[in-house]
């Protein structure tokens, strides 16, 4: 039976992700920042983490090495957004960009780091990032602390697949306008509907290091 690792699975496309692998016969490990979800399967296990907190990060790396499973693949799903909005405009705010960094990318990045030596040979790391982190499409500040996380986290993407060369595939994601925690105001995929194509992406033998939507390479 192979595992997969789904933090922030407890709500929206993290949700949606461990039930469609539920449904496809893997193990899931999946995350929430309580430690609880509303799903109950005998291949779903819960594990607490707060990607705000070093200690979290290590205790949940650690209660998941020590299950002495093999990860086949690694979702990297959670994030949080707090909005910039000052009256009708955005405004970059240094306290919001600490806490999104914390959490969208240093926070993704320590726990990644703790979970690649149990990862499988041929295994698949995939960052949900965003269109709001890719170069190409910024033309305006929309949440300008969470755009530069993502973007962040799309170089983490890059960085990490070459320090992984071929051993493990490493993806970013842009999983569509979704409707869950974190849409925006035009959002209309379903988040069953974008965990089908993260799903066909996450067991795929896709090209290392590149970025994703709909199964089709998106601009960095
Ligand atoms: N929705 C969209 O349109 C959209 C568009 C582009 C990219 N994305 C990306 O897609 C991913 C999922 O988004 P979503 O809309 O499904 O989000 P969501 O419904 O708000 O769910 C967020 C998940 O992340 C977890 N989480 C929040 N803060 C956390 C923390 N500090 N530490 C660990 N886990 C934490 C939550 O756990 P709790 O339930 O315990 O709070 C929840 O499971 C995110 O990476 C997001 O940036 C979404």
């Amino acid at each position: 039976m192979k595992t997969v690792l789904i933090t922030g699975g407890s709500r929206g496309i993290g949700k949606a992700l461990v039930q469609r692998f539920l449904s496809e016969g893997y193990f899931v490990i999946g995350t929430s920042t309580k430690g609880v979800t509303d799903i109950t399967h005998e291949n779903l296990l819960v594990v607490q983490l707060d990607l705000m907190s070093p200690e979290s990060i290590r205790n949940c790396a650690d209660k998941i090495l020590n299950i002495k499973k093999t990860v086949d693949i690694l979702i990297n799903n959670a994030a949080a957004l707090w909005t910039e909005r000052v009256g009708d405009t955005m405004e970059l705010q240094v306290d919001i960009l600490r806490k999104t960094l914390e959490v969208d990318l240093i926070g993704v990045i320590d726990f990644t780091l703790r979970i690649v030596p149990i990862m499988s040979q041929g295994g698949h790391i995939i960052n949900i990032s965003s269109r709001q982190g890719s170069l190409h499409y910024v033309h305006e500040m929309k949440n300008p602390s969470y755009q530069i996380s993502k973007a962040g986290l799309n170089m983490f993407t890059k960085v990490l697949s070459c320090q992984l060369k071929d051993t493990i595939t490493v993806s970013s994601v842009h999983p569509g306008a979704v409707l869950s925690g974190l849409a925006a105001a035009d959002a209309n995929m379903l988040p069953e509907e974008s965990a089908n194509y993260i799903y066909d992406l996450a067991i795929s033998k896709s090209k290392t290091g590149q970025f994703w939507f709909k199964g089709e390479p998106f601009p960095w």
